[in-house]
C-alpha cells in the first residue's frame, strides 16, 4: 500500500481501521463478532439485520427483545445495528429504542436485501431502491429520531441490471441525512452471481458531497482490500462472506493496509481451536441441542476450501449433541499434513 488509508468518520464515530465487518443474517451474531474481535482489524462491527416491525411487536407484547440483539447491550463499541422495514415511523421508533436503551454507535438501514421474503412480501430491503421517496422519508425520520447517533444506509447498485440507479440513490441517501453509504457492487437481480462491479462502486464517489463511501463485494484477501483502496477511491471497505470461516481476514487486511507483513493463516490446529471457542459461545447461549444444530453451518465455513472439507461437512451436518460434534471435529476436521506426519513419526 502506497499510503495507509485514514480512519473513516461516520458522524462523530471514528472507524479505525476503515474496514467494516458486514451484517450477515444468521451469521454475524454476538459469538461471531466476539471471535472476530479476538483477531482485530475491524473498525466497525455490525449485527445481523433486525426486522423493525417484529421488534415493535415484541416490545408492545412485552416479550423478550429479538434474539438478534444478543450481546448488543454489553459488547465493545463501536457497533452498528442494522434494521429493515418500509415504514418510516416504525423504523424511527426502533432506531430511537436502539439509541436510548442500547446505546448503539450507528443505526444502519438495509436497502440491499434481495431475498423474496423481504422484497416481495414486505416491500423492503432492495425493493425500496425503486422507491427513492420512501427511502428518503425512512432515512429522514430515522436521522431525526436517532440524533446525534449517526444513521447509515447499505444498498446494492440497483434492482436490476437495466435499472442501475445507485448514483441517484446515493444523492437521496446523503440529502436525507445519512452519515455514510455502503454499496454492494451487484444488483438485487444478481443475488450473488457474477462479480461485484467495483468500477461502478467507484463512480458513486462523485455523487457524494461529504459522506464516506464504503465499498463491498468479493473482498476475500488482504491484497484485494489494498487494491480496493488504491484503485477505487473508497473511504472504507466492508467484508462479508470470506470472513465467515476466516475471522482473522480483517487483521490480515489491516496489516496489509499499514504496509506490515500479513499474518499467515493460523495453523489448522489453531483454526480448530477457534471453531471450538465459537461452539462454546453458541452452546452457552442457545443450549446444547439448538446450539449444536446452529453450529453446523459455522463449522462448515471453518472447513471450507480445505483438504477434507467435504467429508467433514457430510458428517457435521448430522450432529445434534456436543459429544457428536466433538467426535466429528476430532475425526474429520482438516488437519495440517505436517502435523500428521510429525505425530506419526
Ligand atoms: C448469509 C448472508 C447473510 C446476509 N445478511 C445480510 C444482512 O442481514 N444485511 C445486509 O445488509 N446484508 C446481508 N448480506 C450481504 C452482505 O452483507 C454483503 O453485502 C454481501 O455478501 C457481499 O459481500 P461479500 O462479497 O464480502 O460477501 C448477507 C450475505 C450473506 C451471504
Amino acid at each position: 500500500m502506497t499510503s495507509t488509508p485514514p480512519p473513516l468518520w461516520i458522524g462523530s464515530i471514528k472507524v479505525d481501521p476503515p474496514i467494516l465487518q458486514a451484517p450477515m443474517a444468521g451469521f454475524t451474531n454476538y459469538a461471531f463478532r466476539q471471535i472476530v474481535r479476538e483477531y482485530g482489524g475491524v473498525g466497525l462491527h455490525a449485527t445481523e439485520m433486525v426486522n423493525a416491525r417484529g421488534f415493535v411487536w415484541l416490545d408492545e407484547n412485552e416479550a423478550e427483545h429479538p434474539d438478534r440483539l444478543w450481546g448488543v447491550r454489553e459488547e465493545a463499541r463501536p457497533l452498528a445495528v442494522q434494521i429493515w422495514d418500509n415504514q418510516p415511523e416504525v423504523m424511527a421508533k426502533v432506531g430511537k429504542r436502539l439509541v436510548d436503551d442500547y446505546q448503539v454507535s450507528v443505526v444502519d438501514i438495509n436497502f440491499g436485501c434481495p431475498v423474496k421474503q423481504v422484497t416481495e412480501k414486505a416491500h423492503s430491503g432492495s425493493y425500496l431502491l425503486k422507491h427513492p421517496k420512501t427511502m428518503f422519508e425512512i432515512i429522514r425520520r430515522l436521522v431525526e429520531a436517532c440524533a446525534p447517533t449517526p444513521v447509515t444506509a447499505k444498498i446494492r447498485l440497483g434492482c436490476t441490471r437495466n435499472n442501475v440507479n445507485c448514483d441517484d440513490i446515493a444523492k437521496v441517501v446523503e440529502e436525507a441525512g445519512a452519515a455514510a453509504l455502503t454499496v454492494h457492487g451487484r444488483t438485487a437481480q444478481d443475488f450473488f452471481s457474477g462479480s461485484a462491479d467495483w468500477d461502478r462502486i467507484a463512480e458513486i464517489k462523485q455523487h457524494l458531497r461529504n459522506i464516506p463511501l464504503i465499498g463491498n463485494g468479493d473482498l476475500d484477501s488482504a491484497d484485494k482490500v489494498v487494491a480496493a483502496f488504491e484503485n477505487y477511491g473508497v473511504d472504507g471497505v466492508m467484508i462479508a462472506r470470506a470472513s465467515l470461516g476466516r475471522p482473522w481476514l480483517f487483521a490480515q487486511a489491516h496489516a496489509a493496509l499499514r504496509g506490515e507483513p500479513v499474518p499467515p493463516e493460523p495453523t489448522l490446529e489453531l483454526q480448530r481451536q477457534c471453531m471450538l471457542r465459537h461452539y462454546d459461545m453458541i452452546v452457552e447461549r442457545f443450549g446444547e441441542a439448538k446450539g449444536t444444530v446452529l453450529m453446523r453451518k459455522f463449522a462448515c465455513c471453518y472447513a471450507q476450501g480445505k483438504f477434507g472439507a467435504r467429508h467433514f461437512r457430510t458428517h457435521v451436518a448430522r450432529v445434534s449433541t456436543a459429544s457428536e460434534f466433538y467426535g466429528v471435529v476430532e475425526e474429520y476436521f482438516p488437519r495440517d499434513l505436517d502435523a500428521i506426519e510429525a505425530a506419526s513419526q
